[in-house]
């Protein structure tokens, strides 16, 4: 089947992943992206993709819902994939307010213009709405319990985890009211190419080339799951085209670490990758092992983050066997490509660092 997609939060960290998956492996297919470009949206991240007759952009916010409805009609797009929102748990604990203007009240604005094309007419328009959420709805896990089941009751901590569990139970509301075709996505942590400096893994990957000090909130014993972001994106993408509308899928990698294993591991792969290629010294003279000195020696434990989860762990059972989803990289693979993505894209982070990526 084809479609004609509308991708929310575009030029960010996920949505614009998911653009280029979708580009590549549904070649008939039409993709308008569509972002406001918060300090998080990125025009970079889509590249090469702007010069393709199957791919629009388009600089507007989800809130206005005029906007979004015209270009419904304009376009006459069939899906929506609703990544946009402010995803940053230390921005919501220093200013929520945006939090809920984006995640609750957007949200909301955005299911307003689908309801309103899709179902206003004497006919409801063939469609899907399909909401990309988070694992953290579920709340903290102590260090036997098992892992989180679509089922559990959601017990949001943070102000970001609030507003995401929020949007979820309107996405909710919009089929059980209305009939809105919706499904819903909680997924786990993600990494790989285009992620935003300020989270765990890009932050110590540019850190440790800069040999910038590596900060750990508390022990480092926080607990999450993992998942590449490409297998993340082939999990929405298995909902749309396999999941049954109302249900909601957990999407996971059955990989869970420690922060400061993480951070080990980044630090002894940055220094191998040192020891392997000699030019990377010159590149980078100030990292550790550049200066003789292990990666390690850059981490620093620093004050917890207020109300911090302790432990998240995805159970990914329902779409393993309902919708035959499994991720294609493992945790070492994918780490090692995203190590080498960062290499490979000096230019794309030195940008967010100096500022100079403001588009
Ligand atoms: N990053 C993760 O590990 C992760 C895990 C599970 C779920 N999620 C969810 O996936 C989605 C994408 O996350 P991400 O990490 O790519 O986030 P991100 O912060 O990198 O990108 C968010 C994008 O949304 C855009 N945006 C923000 N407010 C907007 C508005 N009002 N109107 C239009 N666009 C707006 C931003 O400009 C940005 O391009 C979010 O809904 C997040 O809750 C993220």
């Amino acid at each position: 089947m084809t479609r004609r997609l509308l991708v929310t939060g575009a030029a960010g960290f996920i949505g614009a992943n998911f653009c280029h998956y979708w580009h590549a492996t549904h070649p008939a297919d039409r993709i308008v992206a569509y972002d406001a470009l918060t300090y998080a949206g990125n025009r970079a991240n889509l590249g090469a993709l702007d010069e393709s007759p199957r791919f629009r952009f388009v600089h507007a916010d989800i809130a206005d819902t005029a906007r979004v409805a015209a270009l419904l009609r304009e376009e006459a797009i069939d899906t929506i994939v609703h990544f946009a929102a402010e995803s940053h748990v230390d921005r919501s604990i220093d200013g929520p307010d945006a939090f809920i203007a984006t995640n609750v009240v957007g949200t909301h604005s955005l299911l307003k213009a689908a309801r309103e094309v899709w179902m206003g007419g004497s006919e409801p328009v063939p469609h899907r709405f399909h909401h990309v959420s988070t694992d953290e709805v579920f709340g903290s896990l102590g260090p036997a319990d098992p892992a989180f089941t679509e089922t559990l009751a959601y017990a949001p901590n943070s102000p970001y985890s609030a507003s995401k569990a929020a949007s979820d139970h309107l996405v909710r509301a919009y089929l059980h009211t209305y009939g809105l075709q919706v499904t819903t996505s909680n997924c786990s942590n993600n990494y790989g190419p285009w992620h935003f400096p300020e989270k765990l893994i890009p932050l110590c990957i540019v850190n440790l080339l800069q040999g910038r000090e590596l900060p750990v909130y508390g022990d480092g014993r926080n607990v999450r799951d993992w998942l590449y972001v490409e297998d993340h994106c082939r999990g929405i993408e298995r909902v749309l085209e396999r999941g049954v509308v109302g249900e909601t899928y957990n999407i996971g990698g059955n990989n869970e670490w420690a922060n400061i294993d993480i951070v080990n591991l980044l630090c002894d792969l940055v220094d191998e990758f040192f020891a392997a290629d000699t030019a990377l010294a010159a590149r980078f003279p100030s990292a550790a092992p550049a200066r003789g000195a292990a990666s390690r020696s850059l981490i620093a434990f620093v004050r917890d983050r207020p109300g911090h989860d302790r432990r998240y762990a995805i159970d990914a059972g329902k779409v393993t066997r309902e919708l035959g989803y499994a991720p294609v990289e493992s945790f070492e693979t994918g780490i090692r490509k995203t190590l080498a993505w960062y290499l490979a894209n000096e230019p794309w982070w030195r940008a967010i660092l100096d500022g100079s990526y403001r588009n």
